[in-house]
């Protein structure tokens, strides 16, 4: 395999690594807040050089890298083994762990011992948890624990069934009062941050009112502190429609299936390996080489005659 030097930081400068004061300077400051999803140690490695804020190892990863229908049937520990290998991949950017679905509605107890595991074996520096009810107790548990909790209302893909699916949420006065509940209640269980996901620019700009913690918006108008997308969808290296919010930067995925295309056509035209390709020995050694050889073979002879 070979291995390529990690491009530089952005702007070729060290930064230093971002804080949870440093979010909250942010937000007070006005400084617009950038959130990436990252999976492993390639992406991570990509957050770092582009200068992001923060990565969240999201449960998305159950569609985007685990082939999973959706994000329900991620395991925590396939989750946990994703996070390892983002965290060998950054230095700067805060990295946020995704609790996946059924790792901590149960109790407070399985909330924190999970939230830990992401800590201690995944190297976070924070974990993200979705929706109200009960969810709030859990995050108030956790950040009582010790470890910085974000929440995440709207668009809440976990419970995408009882929303009535991959949705926009909040489009209706009762909904949208129920989300901004969700979001208060949640700032008041003590999360340093949160997700808005889907909801209308003019609901979250209203919600915005009220909100003391970094916001970071997928889906939800300009009018949030930061924004988050999903590493796979901004680049293009997903198969098929992203979600209205979603804005390609790229098309990884058109040179990828390029790229694999050109060297399957190269190995079968034998234009692959070429002499660039190869190793070379020196022609006394390969004469040795081949004398040697013939002594074997004459041995094994004599040993079979
Ligand atoms: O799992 C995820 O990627 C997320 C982001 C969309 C916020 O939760």
């Amino acid at each position: 395999m070979s291995s390529h030097p990690a491009p530089p930081d952005a702007g070729g400068i060290d930064r230093l690594p971002v804080t949870l004061p440093r979010l909250a300077d942010m937000k007070r400051l006005g400084e617009p807040i950038v959130m990436v999803t990252a999976y492993d140690f390639p992406s991570a490695q990509v957050a770092e050089a582009a200068g992001v804020d923060l990565v969240l190892v999201g449960d998305s990863a159950a569609m985007t890298v685990l082939g999973y229908e959706t994000t329900v049937p991620v395991e925590l520990d396939e989750m946990l083994m994703l996070t390892r290998a983002v965290r060998r991949g950054l230095k700067t950017p805060l990295l946020v762990g995704d609790l996946p679905f059924g790792s901590y509605e149960g109790s407070d107890e399985q909330a924190i011992a999970t939230a830990q595991r992401f800590v201690k074996e995944g190297g976070c520096d924070a974990v993200k948890l979705e929706g109200g009810g009960t969810s709030v107790q859990r995050a108030r548990a956790i950040a009582r624990a010790g470890i910085p909790v974000m929440g995440h209302v709207g668009l809440t893909p976990q419970t995408a069934t009882v929303l009535g699916g991959y949705r926009a949420q909040g489009r209706t006065a009762q909904r949208a009062t129920d989300v901004w509940s969700d979001a208060l209640d949640l700032q008041g269980a003590g999360c340093f941050s949160l997700v808005f996901e889907a909801i209308p620019a003019a609901v979250a700009e209203i919600m915005m009112q009220r909100m003391e913690i970094p916001v970071v918006g997928i889906g939800a108008g300009p009018s949030t502190d930061g924004q988050v997308l999903v590493f796979h969808d901004l680049l293009g290296i997903r198969e098929g429609h992203g979600a209205r919010f979603v804005k390609r930067y790229r098309n990884i995925r058109d040179d990828m299936v390029a790229g694999v295309t050109e060297y399957a056509a190269d190995v079968r035209a034998r234009r692959y390996p070429a002499e660039d390709h190869t190793y070379s020995i020196d022609p006394d050694e390969l004469e040795r080489f081949r004398a040697q050889l013939t002594e074997h073979h004459t041995g094994a002879y004599d040993f079979m005659s």
